[in-house]
């Protein structure tokens, strides 16, 4: 595939989806970066601008469907997109008093990683239908293959991320729209940070970034990285409950809340 010219990314204020961004970032390139930090935005802005793409950006939290077809909808239509990555995403979870999330918490989860992501992926797909062309990409997690104890609410949208994209991957088959879902392991991020708890083979956004950009050339269905912890995360999945459960016991975690 020829690397895409016009790219939509969400939550590109930060981490990932801001070292995604720099990434692509070049001249020829457009980005349209949205998140809800304006300024932290702004600032990823900036250095993408200093490399040379042109960009738009716009102050959207994913939750609002309205808000992001206001945006996309324009954007399009100047610069039809041909790459959508659906990053924006929280991590909730266990406090370090051990208290479990309650249903609020879970909704808002799910709210944001599982229902924004479709809200950004269903605000894409026509048009790249309408073109016959285009590649979306949701990013999903490890934790859609094997359930973290300590973030309910967060496992059940990557492994609906990923259950969505796959089925949507098969369904567009035989059309020119190619649904890739991305499932890192541990990345240094402001998320991670507020992951306490061990992080085994955690590498940079960058590196990241790197291994993203590599999958979605190549229109890989699953993107998962690094590739040992991918391996172990789909087997995990096979294994009777019992086992799965002892061999992530040291894997368990608190979340600090976020400055
Ligand atoms: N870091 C990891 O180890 C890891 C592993 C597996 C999967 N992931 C996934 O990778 C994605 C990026 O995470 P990250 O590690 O880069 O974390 P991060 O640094 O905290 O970045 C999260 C991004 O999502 C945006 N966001 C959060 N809630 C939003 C909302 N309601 N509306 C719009 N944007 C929102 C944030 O922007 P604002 O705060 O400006 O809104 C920020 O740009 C997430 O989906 C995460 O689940 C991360």
């Amino acid at each position: 595939m020829n690397a895409p010219r016009s790219i939509v990314i969400t939550g590109a204020s930060s981490g990932i989806g801001a070292a995604i961004a720099l990434h692509y970032a070049a001249p020829g390139v457009t980005l349209g970066l949205t998140g809800r930090n304006t300024e932290r935005l702004e600032a990823v802005a900036a250095s993408a601008r200093a490399k040379g793409a042109m960009i738009e950006t716009a102050g959207i939290d994913v939750r609002n469907a309205e808000s992001i077809v206001a945006f996309l909808t324009p954007f399009d239509a100047s610069h039809p997109i041909e790459l959508m990555i659906a990053n924006a995403g929280v991590l909730e979870g266990r406090s370090a008093d051990g208290t479990i999330e309650d249903g609020a918490t879970a909704r808002r989860v799910i709210e944001i990683n599982l229902l924004g992501a479709l809200n950004a992926l269903h605000a894409t797909l026509p048009a790249m239908r309408a073109r016959n062309r285009g590649q979306i990409v949701l990013v999903s997690s490890l934790a859609a293959f094997s359930p973290l104890t300590d973030a309910p609410a967060y496992s059940a949208s990557k492994a609906g991320l990923l259950s969505y994209g796959l089925a949507l991957r098969a369904a567009l088959a035989d059309t020119g729209v190619k649904i890739s879902v991305v499932c890192p392991g541990y990345v240094a991020s402001a998320m991670t940070d507020s992951h306490i708890g061990e992080q085994p083979m955690k590498i940079s956004a960058e590196e990241a970034a790197r291994l993203i950009a590599r999958g979605i050339a190549r229109q890989q269905a699953v993107i998962g990285f690094p590739k040992a912890l991918y391996l172990g995360s789909l087997m995990s999945a096979i294994i009777p409950e019992p086992l799965r459960l002892l061999f992530t016991k040291s894997m368990r975690f608190h979340v600090e809340p976020r400055r």
